[in-house]
């Protein structure tokens, strides 16, 4: 140190916390002795000052953050060669914080940090020392340029800025299968000691996970990981500043792990053999029963097929899976009868829709379960022997003849006496009875078929339901109608008529069925026997031809002559009847033109009769050549 040289700057150690601290590096300790020097007639040195200011990286002052002792801190001493001590020099700080943080004593030079610092907020202050005459205030020095840093202590914890952390890894991963990594940050200086050197730990977790102390990687640490034993944890990484060493201040995070699913459970049926019932009155379709196979893996790991795979009910029923439950639904395929088979057995087995090959080696992703089906016995309606009944009855049979008898059978075990009852809509007039024990169907009356051919009943069998028969009741025919004329028209003849001539070919008609079989008979009734006006000659073909044997008719002395005529069918019993033939006697000219009849008055139009419209035709087409004769026309046919 040259006299008259230069401003000297001291940190003076007074045995504060700044000089004991343990971790204040080596160079920096020599650094609190160096002076503050003017260095231009140095000539290495002042180049190195005019050419860059890394030459001040030694005109530096080093204060500890944090201090919180009694006294301010003492930061360091100025002090000028030409101070030699007798008070004349006054020593001046400017700068950051100069007279607030940093105060001097224009005397002795020491510059105190009034306050506590932090490095975290501000690192290092930049201040300017100058020494002066205290009575001229004249600058005895240039000024001089210095820094106070400072010092970094371990006063930030590491922070995990993040957390809390969620991180999932499928079950049954390998260890050491890398699930997330977690950092923390530290605010103190990295640069300088182990303030910010950061080691991690795990806290809580073990011995699920495991992480990496340096790079805060958490891995799986146990084998076979089962999601369906436990899903969650909860892990506590804590990052740990000084190297995780002794003192050091750490910081906790939460990661909360999942673990997802693989399909490492194959479906099982929880039993082995199941009982259902079925009752036989169910049609196919509907369901019988329904058994699941629990699969603990979620959603596609968890899916389960079902099949039937043997037994006796194969045919019987078919299995199908609900969706949405995942159960097996086993459903009728063919109605079942108590009374023929009453237990199916079913084989089902239930497996994985995926799989997943590492698991195979544990065992097929299968499971079988037997299943027991009860047939149950229904309360059937009660059966009849056939499915309608077609009973005939002779018509006109008297009342209380037996017409049949409808039989029904209760298919059920219990075998339930069977009440029968005629469906009294079915049988208006109750031409009908029933036994309502034994089913035996009697009429009430005589039936006629030609009223009515058929009667076609329903017959009720009774128990609660009931079931119900038609019966067809067909009325037998009876040869109980006479033969009638086919037609009933007058028949007309001329006055002139010449004996022997056809005037009517007859026919005849009957009610009954078999009357198309039947031949017809005709005969002149008794008591016309013997007549002379007219003869019959049966054609043995059913009908039969009219002539007159004499001449000589006269509308004037008889116009209307009565025919009895007799007519058998051959039929069982013989039935006949005699029909008139009404022949009326007209007018004609010579070519046998009917001109005019005497007919009974009538009212048009209804009742003109064939005879009468006939005879006005005739009035008409003769009156066509001849206007002067209408009155007499008309006067003729009233
Ligand atoms: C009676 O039953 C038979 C079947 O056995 C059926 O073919 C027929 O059509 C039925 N008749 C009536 C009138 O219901
Ligand atoms: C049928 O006969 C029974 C007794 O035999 C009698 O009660 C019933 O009134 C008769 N019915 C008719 C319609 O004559
Ligand atoms: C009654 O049943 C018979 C036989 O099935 C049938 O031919 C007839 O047409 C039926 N009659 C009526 C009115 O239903
Ligand atoms: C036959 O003609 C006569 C004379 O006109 C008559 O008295 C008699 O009743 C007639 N007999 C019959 C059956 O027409």
């Amino acid at each position: 140190m040259r006299e008259g040289l230069g401003l000297q700057v001291f940190l003076v150690c007074l045995g504060m916390a700044v000089c004991s601290h343990a971790s204040m590096p080596q160079n920096h300790a020599h650094q609190r002795g160096l002076s503050l020097h003017r260095h231009k007639e140095r000539g290495k040195e002042g180049q190195v000052l005019h050419r860059s200011k890394r030459g001040w990286v030694w005109n530096q002052f080093f204060v500890i953050e944090e201090y919180t002792g009694p006294d301010p801190v003492l930061v360091g001493r100025l002090h000028s060669d030409v101070d030699t001590g007798d008070g004349n020099i006054k020593y001046i700080l400017s700068g950051e914080g100069a007279g607030t943080i940093f105060v001097i004593d224009d005397k002795t030079g020491n510059i105190h940090a009034t306050k506590t610092l932090d490095r975290e907020e501000q690192a290092q202050y930049t201040l300017t020392a100058q020494a002066v005459a205290r009575d001229t205030n004249k600058p005895l020095e240039p000024p001089s340029e210095f820094i106070v840093k400072v010092q970094d202590i371990n006063d930030n914890p590491p922070e995990f800025l993040h957390g809390p952390y969620y991180a999932s890894v499928p079950e049954m991963s390998n260890v050491g299968t890398s699930v997330m990594q977690v950092t923390a940050t530290d605010a103190d200086d990295p640069t300088y000691g182990n303030s910010a050197r950061l080691v991690y730990s795990i806290l809580q977790g073990q011995p699920y996970f495991s992480v990496e102390p340096q790079t805060g990687i958490i891995r799986t640490a146990l084998p076979n990981m089962d999601r369906e034993a436990r899903q969650e944890y909860d892990v506590v990484i804590q990052a740990k500043d000084m190297g995780g060493h002794m003192g050091g201040l750490s910081g906790t995070t939460e990661v909360k792990i999942t673990l997802t699913d693989v399909n490492d459970n194959p479906p099982k049926f929880p039993q082995s053999v199941y009982t259902m019932s079925v009752s036989e009155d169910k049609v196919p379709g509907e369901e019988v029963g329904r058994l699941k196979a629990k699969d603990p893996d979620l959603g596609e790991n968890g899916l389960v097929l079902y099949r039937l795979i043997e037994g006796d009910g194969m045919n019987m029923f078919e299995i199908s899976v609900d969706s949405e439950t995942q159960e097996a639904v086993i459903k009728l395929k063919k109605p079942v009868d108590f009374e023929a088979k009453r237990t199916y057995t079913l084989r089902v087995e239930a497996s994985n829709k995926f799989e997943d090959p590492r698991f195979n080696a544990w065992g097929p992703y299968k499971d079988t379960a037997t299943v027991k089906i009860m047939v149950e016995d229904a309360d059937e309606p009660p059966a009849f022997t056939s499915p309608n009944y077609t009973f005939e009855v002779e018509e006109n049979a008297p009342n209380g003849t037996v017409v049949g008898r409808v039989h029904a059978r209760d298919t059920d075990v219990a075998n339930s006496p069977i009440r029968y009852m005629i469906l009294s809509y079915t049988d208006v007039d109750q031409f009908f009875t029933i036994d309502s024990e034994k089913g035996i169907i009697k009429t009430t009356r005589p039936l006629d078929r030609e009223t009515q051919s058929w009667h076609n009943i329903s017959v009720s069998a009774a128990e609660i339901g009931g079931s119900l028969v038609r019966v067809n009741i067909k009325v037998k025919d009876l040869n109980d109608n006479a033969p009638e004329f086919a037609a009933q028209n007058d028949v007309l003849v001329c006055e002139n008529v010449a004996p022997g001539k056809l005037i009517e070919t007859v026919s005849a008609v009957d009610k009954d069925e078999m009357a198309h079989r039947q031949h017809f008979r005709f005969s002149i009734a008794p008591e016309a026997a013997n007549n002379h006006n007219f003869t019959l000659k049966d054609n043995r073909d059913s009908t039969a031809s009219i002539f007159v044997t004499r001449k000589g008719f006269s509308r004037m002395t008889q116009d209307i002559y009565f025919l009895p005529i007799e007519i058998n069918d051959n039929g069982v019993p013989p039935m006949s009847s005699t029909n008139t033939l009404t022949i009326r006697v007209c007018s004609c000219d010579s070519r046998d033109t009917i001109l005019s009849c005497n007919v009974e008055p009538f009212i048009l139009p209804a009742g003109l009769s064939t005879g009468a419209l006939i005879a006005i035709l005739a009035c008409i087409v003769i009156l066509l050549g001849d206007y002067t004769n209408l009155f007499t026309c008309f006067q003729a046919s009233y």
